[in-house]
């Protein structure tokens, strides 16, 4: 199974495609610039270059799954969050109806369907554009997982989670590498199909976690 990785130069996106090339499954990574491809090259991880603002249909050749881990990050402002974590997600959404992609996760984030008045201003184009691009997969038609982790760190992994559609709250943090493993598990899981998923760092094994789903 072919599953393309956008936003796979990001940090959670190295991690996955690197986890998912010692998988059963087939990662193609999804990179804006042609100096970043050697990384997955020198590992034998295909690649595409393609922009999320631009025509990227050509990333979607043979693939069966998509992972959406891209984002504009904090270092940009409200208008390339617009651009990218709710235009350019929602094109991925589409172009993976067109493509009859066989399931689609995004990464999202905790508090995006929390009621706006809960969001603090500074995050409120943040949220609205997580929420705009999870509510047009929800409505897509398409197989989706919804995974909304907390705030994300670089801690090493502990492989415990709790993972549910509202979570008790065990922390307030997830470590990178854990998302990842939590996207490898969910990926054309029948078990998550069709979820939409609160992450933090918990007490609870990623495979017990994903399989109780
Ligand atoms: N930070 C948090 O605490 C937090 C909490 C919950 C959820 N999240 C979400 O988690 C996701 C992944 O986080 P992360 O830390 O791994 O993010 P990251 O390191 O900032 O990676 C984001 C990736 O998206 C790519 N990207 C940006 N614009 C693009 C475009 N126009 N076309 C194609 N790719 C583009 C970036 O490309 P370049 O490498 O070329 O810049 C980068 O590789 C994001 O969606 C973020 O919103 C974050």
């Amino acid at each position: 199974m072919k599953v393309l990785i956008i936003g796979a130069n990001g940090q959670i996106g190295q991690i996955l495609a690197h986890k998912l090339k010692k998988s059963n499954l087939h990662p193609v990574a999804m990179v804006r610039k042609a100096e970043q491809v050697d990384q997955f090259k020198s590992k034998d991880i295909e690649t595409v270059v393609a922009d999320l603002e631009e025509d990227f249909e050509y990333a979607y050749d043979g693939i069966n799954a998509v992972v959406f881990a891209a984002g504009s990050g904090g270092h940009t402002g409200p208008d390339k969050t617009h651009l990218v974590d709710r235009l350019g997600a929602k094109k991925a959404i589409d172009l993976a109806v067109k493509k009859k992609v066989k399931h689609f996760t995004i990464v999202s984030a905790l508090g995006a369907d929390y009621n706006p008045s809960e969001w603090p201003d500074s995050m409120k184009h943040y949220y609205e554009a997580k929420a705009d691009a999870d509510k047009h997969l929800m409505q897509s038609g398409l197989n989706f997982t919804i995974v909304k982790p907390g705030r994300l760190t670089n801690d090493p992994g502990t492989n415990n989670i709790t993972l549910g559609a509202e979570i008790t709250k065990e922390s307030d943090s997830i470590p990178r590498t854990d998302v990842a493993t939590v996207l490898e598990k969910v990926i054309a899981n029948q078990k998550a199909m069709n979820h939409s998923l609160e992450l933090l760092s918990g007490s609870t094994p990623i495979d017990k976690a994903v399989e109780a789903l």
